[in-house]
């Protein structure tokens, strides 16, 4: 109890520095609780640990004592019961040796039976009598240093103390009090202190094996849809930082039917990014790496290729390109076509604090259906310069997407060279009307960010650094543990 004491002094002493997030990471996603966030775990934590202390019932207590002249009498307290706690502080430090809670000034109301029996040979007639009590506790302390570790990757909590002292009880006996009788009571005071002491550390440390036990099942990896899974494994230990902790998270994107480790690589950079706001809870940052592994598992899923049958009819019948491609025309009339979009590589999409670009390049096979043959005419390569954004919905972070400048070059062609400027108009139709809707609709839900069931993001900011995304939030608390 000393120590933690010793703890709290010290940890008033370190005033908070300013809400950043020190990106020396292992994972791709790093999830930083900011000093708000930490008050925000703890009023929480005691909460449910009040919740869980009241009503809270102590062994029984057995005590002979010897009074002058009478003798030995046997008296007990049963039914010791620990009814209410009314907490006046609570506190919460990150430190070197782990997290330390206290909640102190706590006042405490406890409610009990006596009774004595007393038999000797001068009196040889049974005497006793019982009754009940209520205990008034003041200066209630409940100290707590917990160490939070990774292990498997999973957190795992270690009690390092937890300790439970009483400053000053006062027992009042409810009826038929007298010095006798509260006498009696009085030599128990030591022991009622201890007993409550020790309940309450108990009861404590069931909470934290609970609390434990809770975060050991957290799922290492979130499933997004058919294709893909976040894994959510927890790389490192948690680092603690002066007021704030902060997590590393594997963060990447696998494919759901394979689950085999993700051989994405990424290259780590070492910049600080400042929540702008200090006021916020988690900072949740994200590496170009986790959007990239994204991009290489639905580009291996074939999801990055488009048989386009459904625009405007008259890009997809070859009457409708009788003056670009005359040759087509000339050697299908009025034939049926579709456009085979297909990306060449998985698009590489860099952040910058001007927000997300990525280069698309991509294969535009021109397809002539000939009673149910498809026939491959021509293909064009397009380069597409695109741009994105991010933003947080509930718990997701969701995207959109849009297009700028693109260039197209002829890859091959059976129907005879053409030039490229004849189908830029077309090829703008399909960027607006087929591509970037396309894109749109897949990005619209967004993934899961790595929260904890019951808890949903607000206020959430969204701040572009380089080569990373940085969501700034703060958190409801919407359903129980
Ligand atoms: C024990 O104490 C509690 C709280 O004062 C009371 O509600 C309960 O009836 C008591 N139980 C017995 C068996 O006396
Ligand atoms: C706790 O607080 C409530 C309301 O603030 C008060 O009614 C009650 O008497 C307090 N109990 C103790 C044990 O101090
Ligand atoms: C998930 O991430 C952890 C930690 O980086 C890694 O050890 C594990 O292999 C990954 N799981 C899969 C299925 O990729
Ligand atoms: C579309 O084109 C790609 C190559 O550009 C090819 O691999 C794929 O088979 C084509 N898809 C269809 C349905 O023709
Ligand atoms: C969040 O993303 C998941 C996976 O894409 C999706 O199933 C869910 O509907 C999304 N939630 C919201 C609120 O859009």
């Amino acid at each position: 109890m000393a120590t933690t004491l010793l703890f709290f002094l010290l940890s008033l002493l370190s005033l908070p520095p300013t809400f950043s997030l020190q990106l020396d990471t292992h994972g791709s996603i790093s999830v930083l609780i900011s000093e708000k966030g930490l008050v925000f775990v703890k009023d929480l934590l005691v909460q449910q640990a009040l919740l869980s202390l009241t009503p809270l019932h102590v062994p029984s207590i057995k005590k002979s004592i010897n009074i002058p002249f009478i003798g030995g009498i046997e008296a007990t307290l049963s039914n010791i019961t620990l009814l209410e706690i009314n907490v006046s502080s609570t506190y919460i430090r990150p430190g070197d040796t782990g997290v330390v809670i206290v909640a102190s000034g706590a006042m405490a109301h406890i409610s009990m039976d006596w009774k004595y029996s007393y038999s000797s040979w001068l009196i040889p007639v049974d005497i006793s009598d019982g009754g009940g009590a209520s205990v008034q506790v003041d200066g209630l302390e409940v100290g707590l240093t917990l160490k939070i570790v990774n292990h498997g990757g999973s957190l795992n909590l270690i009690i390092m103390e937890c300790g439970c002292s009483l400053k000053d009880i006062s027992i009042t006996l409810d009826g038929g009090a007298s010095w006798f009788y509260q006498g009696i009571v009085n030599a128990f005071e030591e022991q009622i202190i201890s007993a409550v002491e020790t309940a309450v550390t108990k009861k404590i440390k069931q909470g934290i094996r609970k609390l434990d036990l809770f975060l050991e099942n957290l799922p290492k990896k979130i499933p997004v849809d058919d294709i893909s899974t976040l894994n959510v494994t927890f790389v490192s230990d948690p680092l603690m930082g002066q007021s704030s902790i902060s997590f590393e998270i594997n963060g990447l994107f696998m494919a759901t039917d394979k689950l085999a480790p993700s051989n994405y690589h990424f290259r780590h950079s070492q910049n600080k990014v400042s929540c702008s706001s200090a006021s916020k809870m988690l900072g949740i940052s994200l590496n170009e790496a986790v959007f990239n592994s994204a991009s290489a598992t639905y580009f291996s899923a074939g999801f990055m290729s488009w048989i386009v049958d459904k625009i405007d009819q008259s890009l997809l019948n070859t009457a409708g390109w009788r003056f670009i491609i005359p040759q087509l025309y000339k050697k299908y009339p009025n034939a049926d076509m579709n456009l085979n979009i297909s990306l060449s590589s998985p698009p590489y999409l860099s952040i910058t604090r001007d927000g997300i670009t990525t280069t698309v390049f991509a294969d535009m096979t021109i397809d002539v259906l000939n009673s149910n043959e498809i026939t491959p005419v021509a293909c064009i390569s397009m380069v597409v310069s695109c741009s994105g954004s991010v933003e947080i919905l509930k718990n997701n972070l969701t995207g959109q997407a849009g297009y700028g400048d693109f260039r197209l070059q002829l890859k091959w062609s059976k129907v005879g060279n053409f030039h490229m400027y004849l189908i830029q108009a077309a090829v703008r139709v399909l960027l607006a009307d087929v591509f970037v809707p396309y894109v749109n609709s897949r990005l619209r839900n967004g993934f899961p960010l790595p929260i904890i069931h019951g808890f949903t993001l607000s206020n959430a900011d969204i701040i572009y650094a380089d080569s990373r995304v940085v969501v700034c939030t703060d958190v409801e608390h919407t359903d129980a543990f």
